[in-house]
């Protein structure tokens, strides 16, 4: 273990086996050997004319860009001049050719249907259901609610938003009413577009109640666009929310894709920070496909014959950029599965990798442990023989899951790709190449084309190998966020406020001997359970709005399952007692304002928080009460020290 003064950040791993792509692999793969990777990469970062010029080239553009960057720290602009649709590259472009007849989404239900979508038929789809939205007046620049189960029309919605210019905020399924809410008055949306229900284990998810909900009281929402999915009963305000399937019948399937400008918003999607109210990351249309494209085919190493499958819902940025954007810009075939892994069976994503023929399987550490306790039979009793690489992505694996996935799920014979990205960022940052990098379980490895990452200490200067420091990424990069929406101040201190023209993420690493990125975790106040962020303060502020609760401080313990656990130190106000009742009621309140995802899993009542003179409360002492460590480092701060002893006694 070293340490740095400079920042604290210490890096305990040690791994030292190395798997190294099989001969057969890097045949036929794009990058073959890492020479090509290195010259490629070199190319990226010192002369990004050329390799952009090339690179945007496998686009369509309606009109061809000028200018590459104008870059006014922190704020980028791609492509200049440039006219392009996400919609058109997605769709128009692969059925104008040999793909026409081609799968673009399988998807199965939890229920058990089945649907192939081919890209004529998607497309179609699409252009009817753009029609619909400017048939109920959603035009360009307008922000829709995307609030779906995991069913095609999920898909459907954001492509037809893309096309006619509409900003889609897609808001996870889980979530609950209060999320809705807070997204619609922070994004000024003006439609919704969402489902009667959505199966989850066994029992159907009441998003359009759920919407009813979080619309009581506001008029800001205009339109509802209702889409029949599990027939469960709904409430359909007149005047304000139609069926899908009635509109369909006012439509053609005649709908130009809108030449919209390579700087144009596609997406908002809100992902939790330390302080305040979740951020609206901003992205924009060419800089993010050109992102997304080209790392699905590079990362995936994409073959034509390939059926993808990225298991992330489409409410994660994971969703949006492989599921849909990344995997159908490249013409590739998209499977989509609506609900739980472990339904009907903890065998269900085998039965669906062996039923489709998956060839390429991307899925989070989460998962994977989960897989590991289920146990090998449930993978063992299926046929996975059409693998060819897995994918991870969401915190760092752990090498025990690495090793597993790679023997268990992938015979030994897949490479693993180990992504490193985040919502802000827009596509895959940090990555081997399955066909050149020697893998090491547990590192995401070297940056893609681009991306010049390093790892720093408080003074902006390069730590040595194996020493602790902070993940920055020092030149701009075409799917970067642009901004959080609404809120350029935060943009600002958020990500470019510790080094000039720098962009931090948040995320502390060291880098091996081999120049290999070791992702040590969050270095701010946000947890990664299973791997999604959430802001501690998100959940604290869940908590005191409880009417028992007076004050809450939420820190994390790691999880063998979901990385970390949510524990939150509870005070009560004068006259409530603790109990596990209220315990209960509590932890319920939470899952019910944000969603199940926020629910604590412990909840520990105290009269009284570690506090410091100041008044902040000091974390890393919970910390290492949550986690059951004896309490290290500096506690002369600390305003009244029977607290801690208080604290550790109320565990007792
Ligand atoms: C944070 C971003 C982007 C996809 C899903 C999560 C952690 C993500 C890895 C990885 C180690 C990882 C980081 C990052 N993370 N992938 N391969 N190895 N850590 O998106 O919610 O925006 O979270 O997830 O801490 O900052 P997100």
């Amino acid at each position: 273990m070293k340490k740095n003064p400079a920042n604290n950040i210490e890096s305990h791993l040690h791994e030292s086996r190395v798997f190294k792509p099989h001969a057969a692999f890097s045949k036929t793969s794009l990058i073959r050997d890492m020479a090509t990777y290195r010259r490629l990469h070199r190319e990226s970062i010192e002369r990004p004319q050329v390799f952009w010029k090339r690179a945007s080239g496998e686009l369509r553009w309606l009109k061809k860009w000028t200018k590459l960057l104008e870059w006014k720290p922190p704020f980028a602009k791609w492509f200049l001049g440039g006219k392009i649709n996400v919609s058109d590259n997605c769709l128009d472009r692969h059925i104008e050719g040999p793909r026409r007849n081609k799968a673009a989404i399988i998807w199965e239900g939890e229920p058990g249907e089945k649907r192939t979508i081919t890209y004529q038929q998607l497309h179609r789809d699409v252009c009817r259901f753009a029609n619909v939205l400017l048939r109920n007046k959603i035009k360009k620049g307008d922000r829709v609610i995307i609030y779906m189960p995991m069913i095609p029309e999920a898909a459907v919605a954001m492509l037809a938003c893309a096309r006619i210019g509409a900003v889609h905020s897609v808001v996870f399924g889980g979530f609950s009413a209060d999320s809705i809410r807070d997204r619609i008055a922070d994004s000024g949306a003006t439609a919704v577009i969402t489902a009667d229900g959505g199966y989850r284990r066994g029992t159907i998810v009441p998003l359009k109640h759920n919407v009813d909900a979080a619309l009581k009281g506001s008029k800001a929402i205009k339109r509802v666009i209702v889409f029949r999915r599990a027939h469960n009963d709904i409430h359909i305000e007149e005047g304000r929310d139609v069926w899908w399937h009635r509109e369909l019948e006012y439509v053609d399937a005649n709908c130009p894709a809108a030449a919209l400008d390579s700087e144009d918003p596609l997406f908002i999607l809100y992902t939790s920070g330390s302080t305040g109210k979740p951020k609206g990351i901003l992205h924009t249309t060419a800089g993010y496909l050109l992102g997304v494209a080209l790392t699905t085919k590079y990362v995936f190493d994409l073959k034509e014959a390939d059926v993808f499958w990225c298991t992330a819902d489409v409410g994660w940025v994971t969703g949006h950029s492989y599921t849909v954007y990344g995997a159908l810009a490249n013409g590739a075939t998209s499977l989509m599965y609506e609900g739980a892994p472990n339904w009907p069976d903890p065998d269900r994503f085998w039965r669906i990798i062996a039923d489709y023929g998956v060839t390429v399987f991307y899925t989070a550490p989460t998962a994977i442990r989960a897989f590991i306790k289920w146990g090998d039979t449930w993978v063992n009793k299926h046929d996975l023989s059409s693998l060819r690489l897995l994918g991870s992505v969401g915190e760092p694996i752990n090498p025990e899951a690495w090793m597993w996935y790679h023997r268990v799920v992938g015979a030994s014979r897949c490479p693993i790709v180990d992504t490193w990205w985040q919502t802000e960022t827009g596509s895959i940052m940090i990555s081997p190449m399955p066909g050149a990098t020697p893998c090491k379980p547990g590192t995401a490895t070297l940056p893609f084309f681009g991306v010049d990452a390093a790892v720093v200490d408080d003074n902006g200067r390069e730590v040595p190998a194996d020493v602790g420091g902070k993940l920055v990424i020092r030149k701009p990069w075409p799917s970067m966020l642009r901004t959080i929406y609404g809120d350029k101040p935060r943009y600002r201190k958020q990500y470019w406020g510790d080094f000039k023209g720098w962009y931090t993420t948040g995320d502390g690493a060291r880098r091996d001997k081999d120049g290999y990125f070791w992702i040590v975790g969050r270095i701010d106040d946000v947890l990664n359970v299973a791997g999604h962020r959430l802001g501690t303060s998100e959940v604290e502020s869940a908590l005191v709005s409880h009417e028992s609760v007076a004050e809450a401080a939420v820190v994390g313990r790691p999880d063998e399952l979901k990385g970390q656990a949510v524990v939150a130190f509870v005070t009560l106000k004068t006259g409530a007692k603790p109990s596990g009742e209220l315990r209960e009621k509590i932890r319920s309140h939470v899952a019910h304002s944000i969603g199940a995802i926020a629910k604590p899993d412990d909840i520990r009542f105290s009269e009284a928080l570690p506090k410091t003179r100041s008044g902040k409360i000091m974390r890393r002492l919970l910390k290492d009460i949550a986690s059951g460590n004896s309490i290290t480092g500096d506690t002369t701060t600390l305003e009244d020290f029977s607290v801690l002893t208080r604290l550790r006694d109320d565990e007792a």
